[in-house]
């Protein structure tokens, strides 16, 4: 069954102006098809609790403050699914702080590109500024984590609820939820692109250097998957193609 999974940081929940961005083309998505599961995450109703910079997930390969909060459950669905939202309002011309926490809770995957495979969609809401350096950002994450970015949605908004445009926002919304359909079913598979190549090309350099030091955590992955072996990300992309089920 395909699922998207998306999480939207937004204090608001699902009051936000993201989350009803996302929403709308979610709905469509299910609309199309009802075989399509939708999760959508907030930090309304999951407890993400900040790095505290301890490097164990980089060492080790786990987070100590996993036992605590909701993030192994949110890493767990993010592997599972089969498409990727991630979705911030602009908070000071950035992502807001929640969105930031979530990402600081995933070094480890920043580091081999965990989601590798996988599309997905951005999605921010802004009152004015900031909107493409949010897009930017949530980009360079997705592509961190291994997944292609196949197409962003952005719109106007103030208070929570209050979408400056909501008919124009829905018609943005349910045009791209057409446009990557193919996407969220597997039927069209996820090529390499510049980003993702970057990546690969900086983590692949980092983790060689770091050696069994600092990133041993990280290195036992790369090693794992065959990733060394790879000298671009199409290879990995070929290489996951391969892998049983
Ligand atoms: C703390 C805070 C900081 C904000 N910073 C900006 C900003 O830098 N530029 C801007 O145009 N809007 C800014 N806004 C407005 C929000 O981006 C906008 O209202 C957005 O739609 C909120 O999304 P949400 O309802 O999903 O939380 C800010 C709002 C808050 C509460």
């Amino acid at each position: 069954m395909p699922t998207v999974f998306a999480y939207i940081g937004s204090p608001h929940g699902s009051r936000s102006n993201t989350y009803a961005l996302a929403k709308m083309m979610l709905d469509r998505l299910a609309e199309k098809d009802d075989a399509v599961r939708c999760e959508i995450f907030t930090p309304a109703e999951t407890a993400v609790r900040y790095c505290r910079g301890c490097w164990t997930c980089m060492t080790k390969g786990f987070c100590p403050q996993d036992e605590h909060d909701d993030m192994a459950m949110l890493r767990e669905r993010m592997e599972n699914a089969s498409f990727i939202v991630l979705g911030s309002p602009v908070y000071a011309i950035n992502v807001s702080g929640q969105m930031k926490t979530f990402f600081d809770r995933l070094p480890a995957w920043l580091h081999t590109m965990r989601l590798a495979g996988k599309a997905g969609v951005t999605v921010a809401t802004t009152a004015g500024s900031g909107l493409p350096e949010v897009q930017n950002y949530l980009g360079m994450m997705m592509a961190s984590l291994g997944v292609k970015t196949v197409g962003t949605l952005g719109s106007y908004g103030s208070l929570p609820g209050h979408l400056y445009d909501p008919d124009g926002a829905r018609n943005d919304a349910r045009a791209l939820a057409d446009a990557i359909y193919s996407y969220v079913t597997g039927e069209r598979a996820v090529t390499t692109d510049e980003y993702l190549e970057e990546v690969f090309g900086i983590m692949k350099q980092k983790i060689e250097a770091a050696g069994e030091g600092v990133l041993a955590g990280d290195l036992d992955y790369w090693t794992q998957a065959g990733y060394l072996e790879c000298s671009c990300f199409a290879d990995v992309l070929e290489k996951r193609k391969r892998l049983p089920g």
